[in-house]
């Protein structure tokens, strides 16, 4: 559970180790960077090199198919009647078997729930950057966020979306209004569609939370935002929008957004059920300087309880922020905050305003908590903080997060940075995990569009993914396993039930491109072509890993 003094000097490596000892010989030998020696990779696959290079480049013997891209038809109808579409910067994704509600674990059907995370005036609506937009350039945009579900097939080697099965559909900003529940629902009773999607989470009774992230940017009238305020009437209530919205892909279930787990920049949801089959809920908050929290319900899941009944898990438990100074789990709770959390006239007001209400409680700052995981072996929770430039931090860290006694409905934990980012270690600005059955952790990076390929960033190429596993002699180092196109984000990663796919959004390829006429990217169909964001299925994976 913790890191001995060989692998801190192994952290630190050798030519730190040789200042210790002799400072002038050292400074001689000096390299950049520091060069340690990784362990063996894992077996499955043959690491790859960082790229500059156009294009999504996985390992010898892997291959991906573009399931769906923005703009690709559905097949499926709006509930106001219009043709539905493929969003615009898919994310989140998670695959669910076709015979998931029967107890199957069907690997090569399924349905397919994707986040739409924000549109690109340019590339939806040509729109030029500056200048008030008009209500149907805001309309579109609209219809670009949100959430999409596909029903998915695997032919022979290759994964198909199949357009309009009774399951597909989307969620938009112009979904009618959804459902609250919680204690902030007697002041946001319903909210209108969904956006900002950005990573999420999963129910045992085949739900997908999707987390509503940077929703502040929407109303914003100048060239930051997205100008949504420039028409009246176009404008979108704030308040409705920064919780976790639960929705049934299979369509039994009516979306729905759950107060109770707090209202922030919802990155990640990971789930673990605790030793009283309480569910327990670990949630990042992508915002340099803000907190890490978990969700303990109040009552224990029952898997023969009926889908509606079991959805109440989300509507009545604690909200907790992490402090790691002390090692505490901090209720945001007005009856368990000492007169902290005074100022707010009721929980609703403390839920709408839970950044505040962490704050107020003495809750740690982190580097941008966004994604965390539940390492499926060990139950630890892994925790990405993705950099916080203003603190110095480019290259962001790994953390991992030890519950005291194993028990994730407790009050108090301890950490350890497990791995990170820089040179040294080879990747930077670590953002989505997922481990695989084996425990290996699958890291995404986000080096900012702008900042790729220059200054400190200079070494990692373009965004990628990397296995690290996490035992073993070879534990915390990382091995690329993909190299994502131009200014992309490689984001949502998520295994099918064999892990015989891997399911990955490809986000913003060419994001940095200004005008239409000087693409930065082509990505994926190459020639002139446009970029596109897509969802690609990577199989190749050997049975017998
Ligand atoms: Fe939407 Fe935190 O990335
Ligand atoms: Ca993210
Ligand atoms: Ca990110
Ligand atoms: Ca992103």
């Amino acid at each position: 559970m913790t890191i001995t003094r060989r692998r801190f000097l192994t952290y630190l490596g050798l030519g730190t180790y040789a200042a210790l000892v002799d400072p002038v010989a050292a400074a001689k030998q000096a390299t950049f960077p520091l060069t340690r020696r990784k362990g063996k990779p894992p077996d499955f696959f043959e690491p790859i090199r960082p790229s500059r290079e156009d294009k999504l480049i996985l390992p010898p013997g892997f291959r991906f198919d573009v399931v769906c891209c923005w703009g690709d038809p559905l097949g499926s109808k709006s509930p106001q009647g219009e043709p539905e579409f493929f969003g615009f910067n898919n994310d989140f994704t998670c695959f669910f078997p076709i015979d998931a509600l029967e107890g199957g674990k069907t690997t090569k059907e399924g349905l397919l729930w994707v986040n739409h995370e924000y549109p690109h005036p340019l590339f939806i609506n040509k729109y030029p950057g500056k200048g008030r937009k008009t209500e149907q350039q805001i309309i579109a945009e609209k219809l670009s966020v949100g959430g999409s579900v596909l029903h998915i097939r695997r032919e022979g080697n290759a994964w198909k979306h199949l357009p309009g099965s009774k399951f597909t559909r989307r969620l938009t900003v112009l979904y009618p209004q959804m459902a609250t529940t919680g204690p902030a629902s007697v002041r946001v009773p319903r909210a209108t569609g969904t956006l900002a999607n950005c990573s999420g989470g999963r129910t045992p009774w085949n739900t997908v939370l999707s987390c509503e992230e940077h929703f502040g940017i929407y109303n914003e009238p100048d060239e930051d935002g997205m100008r949504w305020s420039d028409v009246s009437g176009q404008e979108i209530d704030e308040h409705e929008f920064g919780w976790v919205v639960e929705v049934d892909p299979f369509g039994e279930l009516q979306p729905m957004k759950h107060t109770a787990l707090g209202r922030f920049d919802h990155e990640s949801a990971a789930l673990r059920i605790g030793p009283t089959g309480r569910l327990v809920y670990y949630m990042g908050d992508d915002e340099e300087d803000q907190h890490f929290y978990k969700y303990v319900s109040s009552g224990s899941y029952n898997s023969k309880t009926p889908r509606k009944d079991q959805r109440r898990l989300l509507s009545e438990g604690t909200l907790y922020a992490a402090d790691f100074k002390r090692g505490k789990w901090l209720p945001i709770d007005m009856r368990r905050s000492d007169d902290k959390l005074q100022d707010y006239q009721n929980q609703a007001s403390v839920l709408i305003h839970t950044k505040d209400a962490a704050d107020a409680l003495g809750a740690t700052p982190l580097d941008r908590p966004e994604v965390c995981q539940v390492h499926p072996l060990d139950g630890t929770v892994y925790l990405s903080l993705t950099y916080n430039t203003a603190h110095g931090n480019l290259f962001g860290q790994v953390i991992r997060l030890i519950e005291d006694k194993d028990d994730p409905e407790g009050v108090s934990f301890q950490y350890e940075v497990f791995l990170a980012g820089g040179p040294q270690s080879g990747l930077a600005c670590p953002d989505n995990l997922i481990f695989d059955k084996k425990g290996n952790l699958w890291v995404v990076c986000d080096i900012e569009s702008p900042a790729l390929n220059k200054g400190a960033y200079k070494s990692f190429g373009n965004n990628g993914i990397y296995v690290v596993p996490t035992s073993g002699p070879s534990a915390g180092d990382a091995f690329q396993f993909a190299s994502g196109p131009v200014e992309c984000e490689l984001t949502g990663p998520s295994f099918n039930e064999d892990e015989g796919t891997l399911f990955l959004s490809v986000q913003h390829p060419g994001e940095e491109t200004q005008t239409l006429d000087a693409l930065t990217s082509h990505w994926p169909d190459g020639g002139n072509a446009i970029p596109k964001p897509a969802v690609v299925a990577i199989t190749g994976f050997p049975s017998n890993r």
